[in-house]
C-alpha cells in the first residue's frame, strides 16, 4: 500500500531535531525558520516537554471523555493564567479544522443562524465548515458548496457595513484570522477588528478569532488580536498548542451556554494531549518567549526591510511575511539546497513565510539572513 499523495514533497527526511533545528538521515542539519508549519513554538524536543510526556504514558494515556479529568481543568486554568481569559470556558478537540468547526457549530447552535461572514485570503481548515469558510474554490469537493458563506475583503468596514445591511438579521457568525496566514501574513486592522466586534454585538452574531496559527505566543502576545482592544466571543486555537502534538481548542465567551450533545470529540483533551500543552504553557512562561517572539521579530523584521529585492515586510513577532519583487519558490528551494534552511510559502506566490520555533536566538536569525542576503543577490539578475 502507497500513501495517499496529498502534497507536493521536500526530498529531506527528518529524522531528529532540537530547538531550532532538525537533522535528516545523512546527519545534514537545517534550521527550522517554518516551525514545521508553525507548529513548533517552544521548539523541538523541549526536555521539558519530552519528559512530562514520557511520564504521563507510564500512568495513563487514554481513557474515554466519559471520566472525570482533572488535568483539562489544569490546561483550562494555565490557559487563562496566559491568555487573559479568566471567564471563558475551553472545549479540547484535535486539529484547527476541528476547532473552528465545532465554533461556527457553537455559533450556529447559539443564535439558531446558518450565515456567516468571512474574508477574502481567509484560511480555515478543510472540514466542511471550516472548508466553505476558507477562500479556495480548489479545496472545496460539491459536498462543501454552500451559500451560507459571504466573503468579503479584509480591512474594507464599508463592505461588511453593507454585509450587515443585508445579512445581519441571517448571521450566526463572523470568522476572521488573528494574522491570515496562508493568505501572505495579511494583518487585520484594529479598527476594523472592532468594527467586527461592533456589528457582531449589534446583530447578535458571534466573532470568532480564529488564533490556530498566529496564536500561542506567536505574534508577541497570546493571542495575535490581543494587539487590539477587543473580546471576540469564540477564540480557536492549535498549531503552537502542542507544539507537534494534536490538540486544539476553542475559548467559550460565558455568555453561550453549555448544553449535552452541543459538542462532543473521542480524542480531544486525553491525558497526553494535557500533558503537552501544559508543557508548551510552561516552558513558554518559564522562557519568556512571547517577549523572545517579540522582541526577535522586530529585530529580523527590521534587517529584512533592508534587503535587496523586498517590497514589504508584515507581521507582529515570530509570524513574518516578506514580500519580495518576484515569486519565492526559487529562493525558498535555494534556501534549503544550499543553505540547509526552511522557510514558508503562502497562497501569494511572491510572499515566503517566516515561522520559526518562538525560543530562536539572534545567532540563527543571523544565520538566515546572510544566506537570504546571499541568495537574493544571486537571483536579482534574472528577476529584471
Ligand atoms: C488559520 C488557520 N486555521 C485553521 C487551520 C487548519 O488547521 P489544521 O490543519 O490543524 O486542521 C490552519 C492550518 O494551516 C490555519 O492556518
Amino acid at each position: 500500500m502507497n500513501v495517499f499523495d496529498v502534497y507536493p514533497l521536500f526530498d529531506i527526511t527528518p529524522v531528529r531535531a532540537q530547538g531550532a533545528y532538525v537533522w535528516d538521515e545523512k546527519g545534514d542539519r537545517y534550521l527550522d525558520l517554518y516551525g514545521g508549519h508553525a507548529v513548533i513554538s517552544i521548539g523541538h524536543s523541549h526536555p521539558h516537554y519530552v519528559k512530562r510526556i514520557a511520564r504521563q504514558l507510564y500512568d495513563i494515556g487514554f481513557y474515554s471523555n466519559s471520566v472525570q479529568m482533572p488535568m483539562q481543568q489544569e490546561l483550562a486554568e494555565k490557559l487563562c493564567e496566559l491568555s487573559g481569559y479568566h471567564d471563558y470556558s475551553l472545549f479540547l478537540c484535535n486539529s484547527g479544522a476541528e476547532a473552528n468547526e465545532n465554533a461556527l457549530k457553537l455559533a450556529s447552535f447559539h443564535t439558531g443562524r446558518s450565515k456567516v461572514i468571512a474574508f477574502k485570503g481567509a484560511f480555515h481548515g478543510r472540514t466542511s465548515a471550516a472548508v466553505a469558510a476558507t477562500d479556495d474554490e480548489k479545496i472545496q469537493a460539491p459536498i462543501n458548496k454552500t451559500d451560507n458563506f459571504i466573503f468579503l475583503p479584509l480591512n474594507d468596514i464599508a463592505a461588511f457595513e453593507n454585509a450587515l445591511q443585508e445579512h445581519g438579521s441571517e448571521l450566526a457568525a463572523v470568522i476572521v484570522e488573528g494574522i491570515q496566514g496562508v493568505g501572505g501574513v495579511q494583518l487585520p486592522e484594529p479598527g476594523f477588528l472592532q468594527a467586527l466586534a461592533r456589528g457582531c454585538d449589534k446583530t447578535g452574531a458571534l466573532l470568532i478569532l480564529d488564533e490556530v496559527q498566529s496564536g500561542h505566543g506567536r505574534s508577541g502576545k497570546f493571542f495575535a488580536h490581543q494587539h487590539t482592544d477587543l473580546k471576540p466571543h469564540l477564540i480557536t486555537m492549535a498549531k503552537g498548542m502542542g507544539n507537534g502534538f494534536p490538540v486544539a481548542g476553542v475559548l467559550i465567551n460565558p455568555q453561550i451556554e453549555a448544553k449535552h450533545g452541543m459538542l462532543g470529540t473521542t480524542f480531544g483533551g486525553n491525558y497526553l494531549a494535557c500533558a503537552a500543552a501544559l508543557a508548551v504553557l510552561e516552558v513558554m512562561q518559564e522562557e519568556k518567549l512571547m517577549e523572545n517572539a517579540h522582541n526577535i521579530g522586530q529585530r529580523l523584521m527590521h534587517e529584512l526591510r533592508h534587503l535587496p529585492g523586498v517590497k514589504e515586510v508584515r507581521g507582529e513577532g515570530l509570524m513574518i511575511g516578506v514580500e519580495l519583487d518576484k515569486p519565492c519558490a526559487a529562493i525558498r528551494k535555494q534556501l534549503l539546497e544550499e543553505h540547509q534552511i526552511f522557510t514558508g510559502s503562502s497562497s501569494n506566490k511572491n510572499t515566503l513565510r517566516l515561522l520559526p520555533p518562538l525560543c530562536i536566538g539572534m545567532r540563527e536569525v543571523d544565520a538566515f539572513l546572510t544566506a537570504f542576503e546571499a541568495v537574493l543577490y544571486q537571483t536579482e539578475p534574472q528577476a529584471i
